[in-house]
């Protein structure tokens, strides 16, 4: 996963950019970092194991004064995270950064020992530099040499190089990892991701695979890794600010962005409403407009709180428009043979639009003749490049590694989808489209309601900070929200954590319930409202405390749960927007009373680019 920044400057010394940037990148990885300038005709390095701030503290004792300079955070896969194994990583006169695997390695490394070779890491990483090294060696030229080496190399990689015979210049390549390029008056810089470069330019190039890219700090040069033949590709104006990738007064990134949620869904809905026809306006979705009656089927795939804003998709829309709707995690849908074909729509749901196992699902899915839809919060990413169409979502960046407003944002997308869909296949007439869209107008408001039981959250996370274990259950619309309360605190507090549907407790969970486990249970009014009572009543004659999110209003709730989180009144199909809300502060306050690091929480990466 890692994270890669690199800038090639006009005078200034570039260390500061680079260690900014990667301060933004940091979420893609924290378990080492490193920078490498060019100055004098050798390489100034520092690197150090753990977190930005140790290399920061090394920063401040060995000044490096290079304008020619690449950075990396990294996500350990090959070699635990140690100063050895931080990039970047140097062989005599080459320095690289990578990010990605190379599946290969180890056959190339067993080539190089033989050859004389001596590795100074554990990683797959350090090859790169060792096959560039030698194929400088025999050709004298530094992008004959770059497109020599990663002609060997299997595998995902986006890779920043230096060398010290060429000062002046960056050469990046990226195959499966992304990388985009920064554009400046004088100076430009490359990143794996657009926040890292946001205080710098707002001009940006997407690199495709197989891209090489050369920067000097008055050009940028595209070449195919193929033959080498130059490439053009679009310049992108980015209309995220600096500030948007801020703090902005909140303790943590999580929480100023559960608290964006309001304005990410209105800002993902708002522009396509069509209110009057009681319809949606997605001119974005381009030609599957015309075959939106041709489907017999959709599959969604996704991973992790994409795949939950998935399973709310499905129930939307097999409620709604009544097409069958499968959802699998895309690493075991990419090695399957799914039963996807052209008469299917596959949507595929990414924040980042980088997570290597939806890309393999995607190109699964392609190859079987679906249409693809992405649903995707970055704008440009791999995923939404690849697809028939995006559908974005305008949540802003998502720096904290846990997702939030991806989420709700990702929900109203599958509102839209499925009002789309109902109205151009017939089963929605224009009435209906209004109800449901005046009711989505009006989400935003219910949702600043709902976060206004914030401090009795807090006052609840309190009581239950040292529990071991806990249980998230609900019925319906109330299900695939169990299961991401679930991960949510599993992945903040490293509390363990169960989301399952409440009828099916019964069928094993019920075990683990003694007067130590609480259950929180999802149980807004509506449909399924008696049946999760039912379900509450079994926890508590077994002596189960029970946290509960329900409607106000909801008397009955008081007799069985000790704690209440209410949400106001709504949309039956919509509740999902509120009652998510809940669980995702009581994950935040828990893992923020237990002192685990909220924004980026132990092993975990905000985009998973490998398998
Ligand atoms: O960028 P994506 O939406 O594809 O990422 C998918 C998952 O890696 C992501 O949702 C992950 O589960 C988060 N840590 C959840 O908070």
């Amino acid at each position: 996963m890692c994270g890669i920044v690199g800038m090639v400057g006009d005078g200034r010394p570039c260390v500061s950019v680079l260690l900014e940037g990667l301060k933004r990148l940091e979420y893609r990885g924290y378990d080492s970092a490193g920078i490498a300038t060019v100055h004098g005709g050798d390489f100034e390095i520092v690197r150090s194991a753990g977190k930005l701030r140790n290399l920061e503290a090394r920063l401040g004792e060995r000044k490096l004064t290079g304008t020619v300079g690449i950075g990396h955070t990294r996500w350990a896969t090959h070699g635990r995270p140690s100063e050895a194994n931080a990039h970047p990583h140097r062989f005599e006169d080459v320095v690289v950064v990578h990010n990605g695997i190379i599946e290969n390695y180890a056959s190339l490394k067993s080539d190089l020992t033989a050859q004389g070779h001596t590795f100074s890491s554990e990683t797959d990483s350090e090859i790169i530099a060792h096959l560039l090294h030698r194929a400088y060696r025999d050709c004298d030229d530094l992008l004959v040499a770059v497109q020599t080496t990663l002609r060997q190399l299997t595998g995902s990689f986006a890779i920043g190089v230096l060398h010290v015979a060429h000062p002046d210049r960056l050469v990046v390549a990226r195959r499966m990892s992304p990388l985009v390029l920064g554009l400046g008056e004088t100076e430009n810089y490359v990143a794996s991701d657009v926040p890292a470069l946001l205080a710098e330019t707002r001009k940006f190039i997407f690199l495709e695979d197989d891209d090489i890219a050369v920067l000097t700090k008055s050009n940028v040069a595209i070449y195919g890794l193929a033959d080498l033949a130059p490439i053009e590709r679009p310049v992108r104006n980015i209309t995220w600010t600096p500030a948007m990738a801020e703090k902005g007064g909140y303790k943590h990134f999580m929480l100023k962005e559960i608290y964006e949620q309001p304005r990410a869904v209105s800002d993902t809905l708002r522009p396509r409403l069509a209110l009057a026809d009681g319809d949606v306006a997605l001119e974005e979705l381009g030609d599957l407009e015309a075959r939106a009656n041709e489907w017999d089927g959709i599959a969604i795939v996704a991973c992790g709180t994409s795949y939950h804003a998935g399973l709310v998709g499905k129930y939307l829309i097999e409620e709604l428009v009544r097409i069958p709707c499968t959802l699998e995690v895309a690493s075991e849908f990419r090695y399957r043979r799914p039963l996807v074909d052209k008469r299917h729509l596959l949507v595929c749901v990414s924040q980042s639009g980088e997570t290597a196992d939806t890309i393999a699902a995607v190109q699964e899915a392609q190859k079987r003749g679906a249409s693809v839809l992405t649903i995707c919060n970055v704008v440009d990413s791999t995923l939404a490049r690849m697809s028939d169409a995006p559908l974005y979502t305008f949540a802003g960046p998502e720096i904290g590694v846990a997702s939030t407003k991806a989420f709700t944002a990702q929900l109203a997308a599958f509102a839209l989808l499925t009002i789309w869909l109902g109205r151009r296949r017939g089963v929605m007439d224009a009435e209906a489209g209004r109800g449901l869209l005046q009711d989505l107008i009006h989400l935003p408001v219910l949702m600043e309601e709902a976060l206004k039981e914030d401090k009795h959250i807090q006052a609840t996370a309190r009581k239950f900070v040292r529990t071991n274990s806990m249980l998230f259950l609900g019925r319906g619309l109330g299900f695939p929200i169990a299961l991401e309360g679930a991960l949510k605190l599993k992945e903040l507090s490293y509390i363990h954590a169960e989301g399952y549907p409440a009828g099916e407790m019964k069928h094993g969970p019920i075990a683990l319930v003694d007067d130590e486990t609480p259950s929180l249970f999802v149980v807004p009014a509506g449909a399924s409202f008696e049946k999760t009572i039912s379900n509450m009543e079994e926890i508590k004659s077994r002596g189960g405390p029970i946290i509960a999110v329900t409607t106000t209003g909801q008397d009955r709730v008081k007799d069985l749960a000790e704690d209440i989180f209410h949400i106001p009144p709504c949309n039956a199909f919509l509740e999902s927007f509120l009652t998510v809300l809940p669980l995702q502060l009581f994950a935040y306050h828990v893992a923020d009373l237990k002192g685990t690091d909220v924004d980026q929480p132990r092993n975990l990466a905000k985009s998973v680019t490998v398998e």
